[in-house]
């Protein structure tokens, strides 16, 4: 375990310099946006479904174009999470293949059947089969930079493909509402590195109350969901720990039943509601009684608000506190939080035997 006021001894811990990928992360969306401006993009006569395809890093970028496609872009955008496509992918769909690495297998089989079926294809990645594979066929590329662990590059794996479709003519506005997402995610660098103490840093105290728990993170159906996915994950991959996440209202249908039984487990739950300014009132309304009817039984509750205007400011502004919480999580674990020596592990066995 370190102190996670020991800002030295958190570094130190950090072998792949997390913290500096964390700390640079506003300079990071700016430039991802810059590379979506200048990238190369497919022609494509009347774009009817957009579809990114990638895994766990590289597939959040996905979750957010989603989220902030679907009630500002007239066409639906899908996120595939797997080797396969979905029957719709046509030559007027546009795919985005994405992999940080370029060598995510199940992106690489989802790639060659988007070439078979004829879609207009992107590729977005640091280098790798995927890109290499891309520039021989002439599919164009979005080149990001490499050296970072795939979850550490959000901002590339997301804001290329979000400047695309500005330029596509498929969304507007997107400008202004990057800068204030760098803005805000600025300011909040200043609370939460290491060198500010727990008292008045949010991402430490979520951590400390993370600790010896299991976090299960709610957000909001078609906005903050993406946010509990997130957070789940980077528990997961930062900290090494268990972490659920679910959706109002749907969790209200059937997770909330379960709160009764065991007792000593459900003590171990610390729950977070993620809140929104933009959330339905009625899902608002669900939160709070839903507060009401898990307080005493689970160990604690933590409601933490978006901040900023912009729904891309305020979904951001989330993820980046629980990309600090579970980067502290890790350190009051004694846990290096950059390898995922498992995912490595999956990767090289699986790559070793051909289905
Ligand atoms: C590692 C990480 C993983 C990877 C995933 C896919 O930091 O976040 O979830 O993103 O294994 O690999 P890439 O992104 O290289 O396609």
């Amino acid at each position: 375990m370190v102190d996670i006021n020991d800002a030295a001894a958190i570094k130190n811990l950090d072998t792949m310099s997390m913290h500096a990928a964390l700390e640079g992360l506003p300079a990071q969306c700016a430039n991802a946006y810059d590379i979506g401006q200048k990238a190369p993009l497919p022609r494509i006569e009347e774009t009817r479904a957009v579809l990114v395809t990638g895994l766990g890093g590289s597939a959040i970028g996905g979750d957010l174009l989603r989220v902030y496609c679907q009630e500002r872009a007239g066409i639906p955008v899908v996120v595939n999470r797997d080797y396969n496509l979905p029957a719709f992918a046509d030559e007027n769909t546009l795919v985005f293949a994405v992999s940080y690495s370029g060598n995510t297998e199940e992106t690489l089989h989802a790639y060659r059947l988007a070439r078979v079926k004829g879609c207009r294809v992107v590729a977005l990645s640091s280098g790798g089969k995927l890109a290499a594979w891309a520039s021989e066929e002439g599919v164009p590329v979005i080149p990001i930079p490499s050296g970072l662990a795939p979850r550490a590059a959000t901002g590339y794996l997301f804001l290329p493909m979000l400047a695309a479709l500005e330029r596509l003519r498929l969304l507007d506005g997107i400008d202004g509402a990057v800068s204030e997402m760098v803005a805000v995610l600025r300011a909040q660098t200043d609370s939460y590195r290491p060198e500010v103490p727990s008292d008045i840093n949010p991402a430490k105290q979520l951590a400390l109350e993370f600790r010896d728990r299991i976090p299960v993170i709610w957000g909001a159906s078609g906005t903050t969901e993406v946010v509990a996915l997130r957070w789940k994950g980077q528990v997961n991959e930062n900290a090494k720990a268990p972490a659920y996440c679910n959706s109002f209202p749907e969790l209200n249908h059937n997770e909330i039943v379960g709160f009764e039984q065991p007792g000593e487990l459900l003590n171990r739950l610390w729950i977070v509601l993620l809140k929104d300014k933009g959330d339905d009132p009625r899902v608002a309304y669900r939160m709070q009684v839903t507060n009401k009817i898990i307080t005493g039984k689970v160990a604690g509750v933590t409601e933490v608000a978006s901040a900023g205007e912009s729904i891309l400011a305020r979904l951001y502004s989330l993820i980046y506190l629980g990309d600090w919480a579970s980067f502290y999580l890790a350190a009051l674990y004694g846990i290096d939080p950059g390898p995922v020596r498992v995912i490595d592990y999956l990767k090289g066995e699986l790559a070793k035997k051909q289905i």
